[in-house]
């Protein structure tokens, strides 16, 4: 087969300036024991009653999905106080986050985010001719709020604010957004991504579900892919107000939260679910704690993490670091000369966690 017809074929000039993705890596099966760390997900298979959700919707496999989730809708309608009309479903919160961009987007219209943060972002924005507008985060690895809100233009349409931030753990307080959304023009829509929150300490999490009140241009983004444990099912959705949503809706791909996804995702919040599922918040909360101040006794200091991860920022040695620990039996993410991420997972993991990084401390050869 010749390759010429494909040499000729026109992609859009966008997708050279492209970043790729780079997944956590696997835990390579070569024989030797290794933890993967390396994307966040839970070290916790799903709950019991939501494999067999998921199992049992496998049945109607046949058929297309509800388009409208009906169930799953009035479900999250119900847990967040709003109509189901206001919720919009897709094939993870990636994926919503790229529908946003979708439906508020055109060619050379500006969207303004914190980084390093979410790598998805800038991906989402360039790939759909946005202008990404990234913002540094302050040398305390948090959002720059007062920059970001200096960043934004006539060009602007959308702010992403990623509390607690991935990669580096930092989270805004409700009084930061408040004082940030005060200094936000009305038209632009502040997507808050809160991909982590069931990990944030609850004394302090973010005071989400009265902004979202307050704001009409405020739009929610929550994943089942973390606390859920239900990454490989790909399912998340925003909570937006009615005419956002109707937005989303028109610009999703048709069919995307798949039968037995609606399914587990509908199972997290029934019965007893809730309940196990915030016990396991909690083990990772005390995983996190134990973690850090392990590392503080190394002399490492390290931002303030409210995500099920934290971050080592090792700057030039990221990379041998990543390897160091790989090398080790842990397989890390590397932040180019940034640093490290870490998911908290198995106790065996943050065990070792723990080992590597004073063994990285110590005077090498
Ligand atoms: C901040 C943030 N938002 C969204 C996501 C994506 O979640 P989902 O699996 O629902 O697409 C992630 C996943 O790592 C994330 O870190």
């Amino acid at each position: 087969m010749s390759d010429q017809p494909a040499e000729s074929i026109r992609l859009r000039p966008a997708l050279e300036s492209l970043p790729s993705y780079v997944a956590g890596k696997p835990a390579a099966d070569d024989g030797r024991a290794r933890y993967k760390a390396s994307s966040n997900e839970s070290p916790f298979p799903p709950v019991e009653s939501v494999r067999q959700a998921a199992i049992a919707a496998l049945q109607s496999a046949h058929r297309y999905p509800d388009a409208s989730a009906a169930a799953l809708r009035a479900a999250l309608g119900a847990k967040h106080g709003v109509e189901p009309a206001q919720i919009a479903l897709s094939t993870g919160s990636v994926a919503v986050t790229g529908d946003l961009v979708r439906a508020l987007v055109g060619e050379g219209d500006e969207v303004v985010f914190a980084w390093r943060s979410f790598e998805a972002y800038p991906i989402l924005v360039g790939s759909h001719g946005g202008v990404p507008v990234p913002v540094p985060l302050t040398a305390r690895h948090e959002h720059d709020l007062p920059a970001m809100a200096a960043a934004i233009t006539d060009r602007t349409r959308l702010v992403l604010l990623c509390t607690p931030n991935n990669p580096t753990g930092p989270a805004l307080s409700t009084e930061q957004v408040e004082d940030f959304l005060a200094r936000v023009p009305e038209h632009v829509v502040v997507a808050i991504d809160e991909a982590y929150r069931e990990f944030h300490d609850p004394a302090t999490v973010l005071g989400t579900a009265g902004i979202f009140r307050r704001h009409g241009n405020v739009v929610l983004l929550r994943t089942f892919s973390k606390l859920q444990a239900l990454a490989g099912l790909r399912i998340g959705y925003a909570v937006a107000h009615p005419r956002l949503a109707r937005a989303l809706g028109q610009v999703t791909l048709p069919f995307g939260a798949s039968i037995p996804a609606q399914a587990a995702a509908l199972a997290t919040l029934q019965g007893d679910v809730p309940q196990e599922l915030e016990r396991r918040a909690a083990w990772i909360r005390a995983e996190r704690s134990r973690v850090t101040a392990a590392l503080a006794g190394q002399g490492w200091s390290l931002p303030v993490s409210q995500g099920n991860f934290v971050y080592l920022p090792l700057g030039a040695e990221s990379a041998a670091f990543a390897e160091f620990a790989e090398a080790r039996g842990l397989v890390l993410r590397p932040y180019g000369a940034d640093g490290v991420r870490a998911t908290l997972a198995e106790q065996e993991a943050n065990d070792l966690l723990i080992e590597i990084a004073g063994a990285w401390r110590q005077p090498r050869a």
